[in-house]
């Protein structure tokens, strides 16, 4: 049997993915829903988890970013949040910020 038979499909289906992605990641990108998911354990999936400063809905884009780059920064102190915002990027932290603003 010959081993290409299997792995040039293979090959070429993943080209066919990877051409498939946009140039430029919007927002609410595959990328940005994983980062969002992992906020999800402690936030709920609609980021309307019960417990005090848990709850991100209703809150704008620019204030999660806001907030989130204060913990980043240093300038809003945490017992997470400080760590874990330290973890991203600015422009991920706000893609992340903008996903859970646009989440009804
Ligand atoms: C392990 C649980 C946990 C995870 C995971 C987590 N957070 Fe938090 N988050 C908290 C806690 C607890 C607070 C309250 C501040 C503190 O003690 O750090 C908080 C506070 C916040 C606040 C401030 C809310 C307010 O009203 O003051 C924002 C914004 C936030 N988190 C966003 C995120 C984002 C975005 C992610 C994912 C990148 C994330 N969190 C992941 C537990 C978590």
């Amino acid at each position: 049997m010959n081993i290409n038979f299997f792995v040039l499909p293979t090959l070429l289906l993943g080209c066919q993915v990877a051409m498939a992605q946009p140039a430029k990641a919007s927002p609410a990108d595959f990328q940005t829903t994983l980062w969002a998911v992992s906020c999800m354990a402690c936030h709920g999936t609609d980021g309307k988890a019960e417990g005090v400063g848990l709850t991100l809905h209703g809150k704008t884009s620019q204030e999660l970013t806001d907030t989130l780059l204060a913990f980043k920064s240093g300038k809003k102190t945490g017992t997470i949040m400080d760590q874990h915002a330290k973890g991203y990027s600015d422009e991920e932290l706000k893609r992340i910020a903008i996903y859970f603003s646009q989440l009804k």
